[in-house]
């Protein structure tokens, strides 16, 4: 096989009819020889090469038309960011990509040969596996050949058969680096902050934010060619996330990642697939550049006279801006593609909306708002938080924060009667209304009602009229045919809206909010930001987002296993504060 000349674009082949003999292509001769396999050898030449693709996909609930003919390439060796509103459809797309749900028409075209690693949401479906085990099955093929091998030695009768099938799977065994694969399992567990003490347990013994880790060390074990990733940082701690960057940033191979988490966005993603009116559109750059570029398209066309060179001189100086501060070599690499392909009309203004969150408080609270005395929790043998003694004020907006944030949850548990605490007790003033956001809320929804009936269980009285039900889930963004579906089939962001209707509805004078920005798009999280800020009632929240905690907060309590620290002041000063540091220091 001889090509007359190098070919240097992919498209350039894609234009070919490829057969097995001679084209011309402008004028230039190319022997065509047919290969069962041209993204391998695409890829042998350095020419982008196509990992997975979409073909005319498209995927309809009933009425609503989640996709309508999708037609998308992810190409190697990029790490993609996929973004939109929540129920916009991105896990239902990773899902479609991953096999685990069948589009309405249409197909995915997968590389032959390579291996996709999905980060598993079902935190219970390895609790009978050990912590190792767990991780090295994100390999499928090596556990079932070191399955299959074991199963063979473990035979009383071992025959001449066995032996044979012994050495080939033995040869497989080593092609594949099994000799290695606990060595780097462990490695992958430590980096994510599993302990060597506990890669022996199993995984029902550990608590969530350590299964979340030791999933995510599953996904990420063996090279996998493509990570798939839904929300990875969701129920990740600061240093976890950081460690994850900084993993996704060396590795060589396509990521596909669903996140709201614009700084994680930021620092990963080459390139940003944003879903929105059915379609989805790929964009080069990280998410800034892809929120920038689509407020400057958006100026742009509310300017129609603009003429088109002061146009393009405005693009080409937004661009120089974002290229100066490139940082990291792949986002650098693509962002030198950015001028050639970047089409300005092709951004189209988004179609995300504002849910209206407005807590009102049917009574006002009295003085006595809540006190807590001598608490402490202690969790399977370890102390969580102790000498917990608070007196909350009306009006007080309260961080809570711990390394551990299961004490903070505990706390909250604790202040909704759902755990009794190790010691000590708490009291609420006459005058006090709770209503309470869990960060877990898997339990209300395993439920065949539909939104209008899931959200009536918890207005007040048993004839409530429909009308006021709709107003609520209209300020959710729930409308229409969208209020028959069921509750069990929503989105993660969609069910947290959800929650967030119910807490609406009973107008309560003290909010507990357990990590409400979860799940949650910019736009709702935007909106909620601002209800809380304006909310005149008290509240005690966590969360992990930075700005939210920052411009709510007016007092940090923070919980730690020797002693809690309560301190009067905004979340930036607090940890700024040299005092606070003295404090922990003593606490240790
Ligand atoms: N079986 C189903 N029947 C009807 N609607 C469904 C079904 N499954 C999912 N949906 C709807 O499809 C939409 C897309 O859901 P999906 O979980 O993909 O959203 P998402 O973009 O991941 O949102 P989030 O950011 O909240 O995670 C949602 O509105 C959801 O309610
Ligand atoms: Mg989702």
């Amino acid at each position: 096989m001889v090509f007359h000349k190098v070919i240097s674009s992919y498209n350039a082949i894609l234009n070919l009819n490829v057969n097995g003999r001679n084209e011309f292509v402008n004028g230039i001769k190319y022997s065509i020889v047919t290969f069962s396999n041209w993204n391998t050898y695409l890829c042998s030449l350095k020419i982008d090469c196509i990992m997975i693709s979409t073909s005319n996909l498209s995927l309809q609930y009933g009425k609503r038309v989640l996709f309508d003919e999708v037609n998308i390439k992810f190409t190697q060796g990029n790490c993609y960011g996929v973004i939109g509103a929540n129920g916009a459809g991105k896990s239902t797309f990773l899902k479609i990509l991953a096999g685990d749900i069948d589009p309405t028409s249409g197909q995915v075209i997968f590389e032959p040969g390579k291996r996709m690693s999905v980060l598993r949401q079902d935190h219970h479906a390895f609790d009978e596996f050990t912590v190792l085990q767990t991780v090295i099955k994100g390999n499928e093929k090596l556990w079932k050949v070191m399955q299959e091998k074991d199963a063979i030695y473990a035979k009383p009768d071992f025959s001449e058969e066995d032996g044979m099938k012994a050495s080939e799977l033995e040869a497989e065994f080593a092609e594949m680096d099994g000799w290695n694969a606990e060595a780097d399992a462990a490695a992958l567990l430590s980096g994510l902050g599993i302990a060597e003490a506990d890669h022996d347990k199993l995984l029902k013994d550990l608590e969530g934010s350590q299964k979340v880790r030791i999933l995510l060390a599953q996904a990420l074990f063996g090279n996998p060619d493509l990570l798939i990733l839904d929300e990875p940082t969701n129920d990740l701690d600061l240093k976890t996330i950081t460690w994850l960057e900084d993993f996704l940033l060396d590795f060589k191979n396509t990521v596909i990642v669903v996140s709201h988490d614009r700084h994680f966005l930021d620092t990963v993603c080459t390139h940003i697939a944003d879903i929105d009116f059915s379609k989805i559109k790929l964009f080069s750059g990280n998410y800034t550049f892809w929120y920038e570029s689509s407020q400057l398209a958006l100026r742009q066309r509310a300017s129609a006279n603009k003429k088109a060179e002061d146009k393009k001189k405005e693009l080409q100086e937004f661009i120089a801006r974002f290229s100066a501060n490139a940082s990291k070599s792949k986002q650098a690499t693509s962002r030198k593609k950015i001028l050639d392909k970047i089409n300005i009309d092709e951004i189209q203004p988004s179609s995300r909306k504002y849910p209206a969150i407005i807590f009102d408080q049917a009574r006002q609270a009295g003085d006595q708002i809540l006190h807590i005395n001598d608490m402490s929790y202690v969790h399977e043998g370890e102390t969580l938080f102790k000498d917990l003694n608070l007196n909350v004020m009306r009006g007080d907006k309260i961080a809570v924060i711990a390394d551990n944030h299961l004490a903070v949850s505990m706390l909250f548990e604790i202040l909704n009667d759902r755990v009794q605490p190790t010691t000590g007790d708490f009291k609420f003033g006459q005058t006090i209304t709770t209503s309470y956001l869990p960060s877990d809320n898997t339990e209300y929804f395993q439920t065949d009602y539909n939104l209008i009936d899931w959200l009536r269980q918890y207005a007040e009285g048993d004839d409530v009229d429909e009308v006021y039900i709709r107003g609520f889930l209209g300020k959710m963004l729930f409308t229409g045919e969208e209020t028959f579906k069921k509750a069990s089939v929503l989105s993660g962001g969609e069910k947290v809206r959800c929650m967030v209707s119910r807490m609406m509805l009973k107008e309560a004078n003290f909010l507990m909010l357990d990590e409400p920005t979860n799940h949650l798009d910019l736009e709702s999280i935007t909106a909620f930001n601002n209800s809380l800020k304006d909310f005149t009632g008290t509240i005690m929240f966590s969360s992990h987002d930075h700005t939210f905690t920052q411009t709510i907060a007016t007092r940090i309590l923070e919980l730690t296993p020797n002693g809690c620290i309560d301190r009067t002041t905004t979340y930036d000063d607090y940890i700024n504060s040299n005092k606070v540091a003295e404090m922990k220091a003593a606490l240790v």
